[in-house]
C-alpha cells in the first residue's frame, strides 16, 4: 500500500489530508483487501449495545455496530526482522502490529469532556477478525509515514485502535452517526477510511471543524478507500446523521483508526483528554 501521488505530512499547519479513492495504490496489496473486504459485512459485526437507548446530540436514534482492537505498532525497518507477532516476513517490509494483552486490547475509554454522549464510562466490544490484520498493518503503515509525528516517536513503537463501524438504519429512517456532536477522540492523529454506503439518501458526510467550529471541510465520503486523516488535538471532526432511502435499508462502514504514543501505564486511556495546553 502506498500513495500515488505526493501529500503533505500532517501536522499543526495543514491540520488534515483528504484522500480520494484513488489516492490509495493497494494494485500490490490484493490478498490483503480481498481477506479484509471479506469481513467488512455488516452480518459479521456484532451489535454496538452503547447508547443504542437514547438519541444523539441530533435527536436520531443511534444504531451502531462495532467491532475494536488496540494493537502496538512497532514500524518496519529495512533489511531487518522487527517482528513481534506472527505476521511474519511481513514485518520487516511494512512493520508489525501485535494487540495489546488479554482484555485491554477491546476495552475502550474517553472521558466526558470530550465525549458528552458516553464520556467517564468503559465500553467493550468484539475483537477485529484476524483476516483483517494484512490489510490493517499495511493501513497502520502508511498512516504513520503521513503524520508529523513527535519526535523521538517518528522510530518508536505507537499504540494503533481500529474501530469497524457500521450504520444502519431502517428504510426512510435518520439514525445518528456522531451522537456526542462535533468532538476530539482524545488522540494524537485519527483517520476515517470509507468502506461501504448503500441505500442512503443522504447525510453520513464526513465535517471537519477549526477553532469556534468553524467548518472547515466537508465531504459525503462515498467512494471505497476515500479516507481523511486528522490532526485530532487542533481539530474537531463529526459525521452527520445519515438517512436511509425510502424503501431500503440504509448501510454505511467505515474504519475509524487512532494513533498516539506508546505508553503502558495506561493501557485504555486516549493520548489526552480534552487537556490542551
Ligand atoms: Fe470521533
Amino acid at each position: 500500500m502506498k500513495l500515488a501521488r505526493k501529500m503533505p505530512l500532517v501536522n499543526d499547519e495543514t491540520l488534515f489530508v483528504h484522500l480520494a479513492a484513488g489516492d490509495l495504490d493497494l494494485a500490490s496489496d490484493s490478498t490483503a483487501v480481498s481477506r479484509f473486504l471479506d469481513c467488512c459485512r455488516l452480518e459479521s459485526l456484532p451489535k454496538d449495545p452503547y447508547g443504542a437507548d437514547k438519541a444523539g446530540f441530533d435527536g436520531a436514534r443511534v444504531s451502531r455496530y462495532r467491532r475494536f482492537t488496540t494493537c502496538r505498532f512497532f514500524p518496519g525497518e529495512r533489511g531487518r526482522a522487527t517482528c513481534h507477532g506472527a505476521c511474519g516476513r511481513l514485518a520487516s517490509e511494512v512493520g508489525c502490529l501485535v494487540p495489546l494483552d488479554g482484555p485491554d486490547a477491546h476495552r475502550f475509554y474517553q472521558s466526558d469532556a470530550i465525549n458528552r454522549f458516553q464520556g467517564n464510562n468503559y465500553r467493550e466490544w468484539a475483537g477485529i477478525e484476524a483476516n483483517m490484520f494484512p490489510f490493517l498493518t499495511r493501513w497502520a503503515s502508511l498512516l504513520h509515514s503521513m503524520v508529523a509525528w513527535q519526535r523521538p516517536y517518528d522510530t518508536a513503537v505507537c499504540r494503533v485502535g481500529f474501530h469497524l463501524i457500521g450504520y444502519l438504519a431502517q428504510p426512510g429512517e435518520t439514525v445518528s452517526c456522531s451522537p456526542e456532536g462535533a468532538h476530539h477522540d482524545g488522540y494524537a492523529y485519527i483517520s476515517m477510511l470509507h468502506l461501504n454506503t448503500t441505500g442512503v439518501f443522504n447525510g453520513g458526510d464526513s465535517v471537519i471543524f477549526g477553532s469556534s467550529e468553524t467548518e472547515l471541510f466537508r465531504t459525503p465520503m462515498r467512494q471505497r478507500f476515500e479516507a481523511v486523516v486528522i490532526n485530532d488535538r487542533a481539530v474537531k471532526h463529526l459525521g452527520t446523521s445519515m438517512t436511509a432511502e425510502p424503501y431500503a435499508r440504509g448501510m454505511r462502514m467505515i474504519l475509524v483508526t487512532t494513533l498516539h504514543q506508546d505508553r503502558e501505564e495506561v493501557p485504555n486511556t486516549p493520548y489526552f483528554d480534552g487537556n490542551f495546553e
